[in-house]
């Protein structure tokens, strides 16, 4: 789809549909609303008056403009953003999402849209963050993942441009600011989505590195591949392991933006990519299994935040890290009691050949920290209790560093995708012993996304880290507003709102790490525990 923005009376856009809001159980309409309703001789008014409309979230009314009424547009879209106490940019989103849709099937091929939201200050009443919302909802509302379909392509309908109108000249640069970064995140997600819907017979390890150096060439990033040899020859024997059992090479994907000095440290990010995680030889039941299609869904963000940081030309070093596999349970395979030695020299006897995330990050993450980064953050779709701790609303997030964490919490709140700490207490180290290697591969049943990251824990160094369990997010079972049913794309908003706020100098973690000193204060804050 095509978005553009504009300066002009939305009276006088000529689109298919027009889309504008109302917040919950408000009497009267403001700015472009109020405006419109008046072209339509009241007709919004009659709509909240007879109670068909009332501005709930998500609700949508549609009317078309009749002869005579002074609209240029064919329809004139309502939908409810909620009460407006309990607003935020998300619930933004979340509205428009369902909006775009409604004006899909409606049949329209175009629709001019105002900044929604721009009065809320969670944005600090800023019409950019808003306009970036707008854009947003509404390219991820519009998500469709049809590649397959070779049965429905003549009927699938899409919207072809979306135009926001800036209501004056003095709202204009910053409205074309958000919608700019609106449309470069919102790619950066759709990449992530598109990704993980491929299927595991597509989208392979092989596939991932033709994304990364594609990504590369268009972007300007450098990007290195190690194949087995190089694997081999590293002594990445935890990544090996659980490659074994597939006949899908695997690849280790570096990519390094050097958008900042020459002399700044990285900040490095790691992503799980296990193009298909079917357990290994402690098979996964069949119910679901489907679903691990998407268990790369960590690389592919990892992929589209540096990417992104890239198009929005961040003043920043990163590294982009994606260890990518499948788990198979061919003859081959690792098996339960064998014991590998990852490029850390650290040997993990694997209990649970399905515990194999934490394995390829524990080569991921060593290879990350020769980068010296300021920060190290992974993100992996790594334990099913994740779902269970958390349910499908929040990011678990652990790690080292109170204040990394804080700054990855905040940039949760601020993108929507909301993170929630779980505890990373020196007991919980227990769980991880091992009795005939330096640790083993699983914990148990109890505190399982815990005794991942103290897994993991075990591979950063002395590295500022922090783990974002994305397992309970990455795949929706319905349809929520601008989150489809399948394959959410999470991770890539989070890591992309993450980079801008360091890029703005808000990096709470770069401060800490910025002295000896300074930096052993921030492990002492830290309600983490040093490996
Ligand atoms: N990829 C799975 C985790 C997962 C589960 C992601 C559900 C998304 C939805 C991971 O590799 C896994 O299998 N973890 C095991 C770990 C266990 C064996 C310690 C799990 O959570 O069951
Ligand atoms: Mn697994
Ligand atoms: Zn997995």
């Amino acid at each position: 789809m095509k978005m553009t923005v504009t300066q002009q009376r939305l009276q006088d856009e000529a689109a298919d549909a027009i889309l504008l809001s109302h917040w919950e159980s408000e009497d009267k309409f403001s700015g472009e609303t109020a405006a419109i309703d008046a072209a339509l001789k009241g007709r919004l008014r009659e709509l909240l008056k007879n109670g068909e409309f009332s501005g709930r979230l998500g609700q949508v009314s549609i009317l078309h403009v009749a002869p005579g009424e002074r609209v240029r547009a064919k329809r004139v879209v309502l939908m409810g953003l909620g009460k407006r106490k309990e607003g935020s940019l998300e619930k933004v989103r979340r509205a428009v999402g369902t909006a775009v849709k409604a004006i899909r099937e409606a049949g329209a091929k175009s629709f001019a849209t105002p900044v929604h939201g721009r009065a809320l200050p969670e944005s600090g009443r800023a019409t950019g963050a808003a306009a970036q919302a707008t854009v947003e909802g509404a390219l991820l509302g519009l998500y469709q993942f049809n590649a397959y379909r070779t049965d429905q392509n003549n009927h699938i309908k899409a919207v072809k441009t979306m135009t926001v109108v800036a209501d004056g000249a003095e709202s204009l640069a910053e409205i074309q600011q958000g919608a700019s970064a609106g449309q470069i995140i919102s790619d950066a997600v759709t990449f992530v989505r598109d990704l993980c819907n491929h299927p595991a017979n597509v989208m392979t390890p092989t596939y991932v590195e033709h994304e990364a150096k594609k990504i590369a060439r268009e972007r300007g990033i450098s990007c290195k591949v190690l194949n087995r040899p190089d694997m081999q020859r590293l002594g990445m024997g935890a990544l090996l392991g659980v490659s074994l059992g597939s006949h899908q090479p695997p690849k280790f994907i570096i990519l390094e933006y050097r958008g900042g000095s020459a002399h700044e440290r990285p900040v490095a990010l790691v992503g799980k990519t296990v193009t298909f995680d079917s357990g290994g030889i402690s098979l996964k039941p069949a119910d679901n299994m489907e679903q691990m299609k998407a268990d790369m869904t960590g690389g592919a963000a990892v992929l589209a935040a540096v990417g992104a940081a890239a198009r929005l030309r961040l003043p920043l070093n990163v590294i982009g890290i994606i260890p990518a596999t499948e788990n198979m349970p061919g003859g081959s395979a690792t098996k339960p009691g064998d014991i590998l030695k990852s490029l850390s020299g650290k040997t993990i006897e694997v209990i649970n050949t399905d515990a194999e995330g934490r394995l390829i990050l524990a080569d991921g993450l060593t290879y990350a920290t020769r980068y010296h980064p300021d920060v190290l953050v992974d993100i992996a779709t790594l334990t099913g209790a994740c779902v269970v701790a958390l349910g499908t609303h929040a990011i678990g997030v652990l790690g080292n560093n109170a204040a990394l964490i804080e700054e990855l919490q905040a940039a949760g709140e601020q993108c929507g995708e909301r993170t929630w700490q779980l505890p990373l207490w020196e007991e919980y180290y227990e769980q991880i012993k091992s009795d005939v290697a330096d640790m083993k591969n699983t914990g148990g049943r109890p505190g399982g996304t815990i005794t991942a990251a103290a897994f993991l824990s075990k591979f950063v160094g002395e590295s500022v880290w922090a783990h974002l369990d994305i397992a309970s997010t990455d795949w929706s079972d319905r349809e929520r507003g601008h989150i489809p049913k399948g394959p959410t794309g999470v991770g890539a908003r989070l890591l992309i709102q993450f980079l801008r706020n360091r890029a703005n100098g808000a990096s709470a973690g770069a401060r800490a790490n910025g002295k000896k000193t300074s930096r052993r204060a921030a492990a002492k804050r830290s309600n983490g525990r040093r490996p």
